[in-house]
């Protein structure tokens, strides 16, 4: 795939705290569970594209009503419900023909696609906490937000939280080439 090829509409979603961490131990930090609604919400009926540590991490797999697409370098592995795939050009190959795919984690896999996310759908946890991977900084140059919601703050836990949406800026919308 190159330049010249049409890059498919994809969304990272995360949750990050305000120091940017992400998760500990494979394993998120908090638990919010209007974000796990909303989170289900917006991903429903699409694809979802996460590695392999993420899928391993998940509590129940595959995510219902979702394909699951796993990242991993592993040519044995095989589970019920993934589809598997070996690079970022294979995943971009995958969902072109999709109206919306997520990219949905975890660090390493966030950090390839970035290049290539239309839009950032982030939950902003507004502690800082110890973790063992981080989100990188959203550049501003790039992205831009389109929406904030206010702070919410979680019941259960009295994490303050807020939604906020980013798009990529139209003249960053050219997008590497994949060499993979
Ligand atoms: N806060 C949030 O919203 C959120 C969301 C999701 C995850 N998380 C957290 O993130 C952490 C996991 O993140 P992580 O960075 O450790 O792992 P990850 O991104 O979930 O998975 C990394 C693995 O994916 C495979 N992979 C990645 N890129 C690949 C490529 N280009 N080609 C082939 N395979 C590729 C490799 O698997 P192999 O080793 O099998 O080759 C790699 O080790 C956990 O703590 C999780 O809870 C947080």
């Amino acid at each position: 795939m190159t330049n010249q090829s049409p890059i498919p509409n994809l969304s990272i979603i995360v949750a990050i705290a305000q120091n940017n961490a992400i998760g500990r131990d494979n394993d998120l930090i908090w638990h919010i569970s209007e974000d796990l609604k909303r989170f289900k919400a917006l991903t429903s009926g699409h694809a979802v594209i996460m590695g392999r540590n993420t899928w391993n991490s998940l509590p129940r797999r595959p995510l219902p009503r979702r394909r699951n697409i796993v990242l991993t370098h592993d040519a044995c592995f095989s589970d019920d419900g993934a589809e598997v795939a070996y690079s970022v050009a294979q995943v971009l190959e995958m969902v072109k023909d999709e109206e919306v795919s997520f990219v949905m984690g975890g660090a390493n896999v966030y950090s390839q696609f970035l290049p290539f996310a239309r839009s950032l759908y982030v939950t902003w946890v507004w502690r800082d906490f110890e973790a063992d991977v981080f989100f990188p900084t959203i550049d501003m140059s790039v992205f831009y937000k389109v929406s904030e919601t206010e702070h919410f703050v979680d019941a259960e836990s009295g994490l303050p939280y807020s939604y906020a949406e980013y798009q990529r800026r139209p003249q960053s919308l050219v997008f590497p080439n994949i060499m993979e």
